[in-house]
């Protein structure tokens, strides 16, 4: 099943609104065949594996061998058709399986349909895992809002604008990671004061012929990003009050870039006043398909979703340095406490990942 959920993973950036799958066939303790979902309306995981088994294998052999699947089959007809019948029509007679589908319509229903048809069913295998490859699609699903990935490169002090002389605060393999996350999730969103410092591309940088670039969404009240910035193109949303300068929407509009116009948070922005409604804003993206994002920061941005209660994953890199109260912290105050839970810590050279889902609870600030 680890060798499914590895699998799955190659689809990532290419199936949105899908989720990714993997799936193994095993015949006698060897692996016969493998399939993932490889894009949106291709052919899903179990199916390839076991069409491709066929074709080099005797079909008593496929019939006869364990399939391995991250996700149950689906049960309808979709893009393709249902995987469920299918399989039973092949006349495969085991499969595992590691999550069931949170998909209301299907939550359990292969495992049913398959049992009656006389299959035998393991499911909850490497559980875990297979939750985590599906986690987007999880809260998508039953939400119809983008799971949200916080993801902040500080020195050990808390503080993430490195000194003059620095361009970056986190080593090359945590910058890795980084794009890899660009590469799975469906889009980014970061502050207008990020873009205007730094100037960045906001871009997938891997060593992979197919790359799958996130939408790159600005919040920007007013429009203040400048026209040159690297970051604005035709997969750019500037996200901007209604009263922003006609003029200036116009030209963003020209160079490419989507126009989304949102009220102010009628909560004040909790202890960040004036800002624009966040939770307006992802279900819009919720609507719009987007399945994830990744807050990309500033401070401004952290603080706001923090306090909106929207991160549901931290990413944390931690660099071996100590860069002392004259440079920006990760936020400002918070009217919420972040524990995370789940926790994972990684090792990337001399950086630190610390990785784990946000749990909420309030204080009262005096
Ligand atoms: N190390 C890291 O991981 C990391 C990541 C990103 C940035 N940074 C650093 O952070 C610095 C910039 O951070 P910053 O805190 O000054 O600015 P920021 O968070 O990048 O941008 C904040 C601005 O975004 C606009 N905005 C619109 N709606 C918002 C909302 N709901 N919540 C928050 N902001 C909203 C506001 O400007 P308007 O009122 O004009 O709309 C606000 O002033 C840079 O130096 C950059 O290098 C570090």
């Amino acid at each position: 099943m680890r060798q499914a959920v590895q699998l799955a993973r190659r689809g990532a950036g290419w199936v949105k609104t899908n989720p990714l799958v993997g799936a193994v066939l095993v015949y006698r303790g060897q692996i016969i065949a493998t399939g993932y979902h490889a894009r949106f309306g291709g052919p899903h995981a179990e199916r390839r594996a076991v069409q491709s088994a066929l074709q080099r294998y005797p079909k008593r052999i496929v019939q006869h061998a364990t399939l391995y699947v991250t996700l149950e089959p689906c049960t309808h007809d979709g893009k393709t058709p249902a995987c469920t019948p299918w399989l039973i029509a092949q006349g495969i007679k085991e499969v595992i399986i590691g999550s069931r589908d949170p998909n209301p319509l299907e939550h359990g229903r292969s495992v049913r349909w398959l049992r009656r048809a006389g299959l035998q069913v393991t499911s909850g295998v490497a559980q875990t895992d297979c939750d985590y490859l599906i986690r987007c699609y999880q809260k998508w699903i039953t939400t119809k809002m983008p799971f949200v990935l916080g993801k902040v490169g500080m020195s050990i002090d808390g503080k993430i604008s490195a000194p003059k002389h620095q361009r970056y605060i986190s080593n090359p393999a945590a910058l890795y990671r980084v794009h890899q996350l660009r590469q799975e999730f469906d889009s980014l969103i970061v502050g207008v004061n990020t873009i205007v410092h730094d100037n960045p591309r906001l871009t997938t940088r891997l060593s992979l012929h197919r790359l799958s670039h996130p939408i790159k969404i600005i919040l920007d009240s007013y429009l203040r990003t400048p026209l040159s910035s690297q970051a604005i193109d035709e997969h750019t949303v500037m996200v901007c009050r209604e009263t922003a300068s006609r003029q200036r929407k116009t030209a963003f509009i020209k160079k490419g870039a989507d126009i989304l116009e949102l009220p102010v948070d009628p909560t004040g922005g909790r202890l960040l006043t004036g800002y624009m409604d966040m939770q307006r804003l992802l279900q819009e993206l919720g609507r719009r398909n987007i399945t994830s994002v990744i807050i990309e920061g500033g401070a401004n941005v952290f603080t706001t979703f923090i306090n909106n209660q929207a991160i549901d994953e931290f990413y944390i890199f931690m660099a071996p340095a100590i860069y002392g109260a004259t440079r920006l912290p990760f936020t400002y105050a918070l009217d919420q406490v972040v524990q995370l839970t789940s926790v994972q810590v990684e090792q990337l050279d001399d950086n630190i990942l610390v990785r784990g889902y946000a749990h909420y609870s309030s204080y009262s600030i005096s």
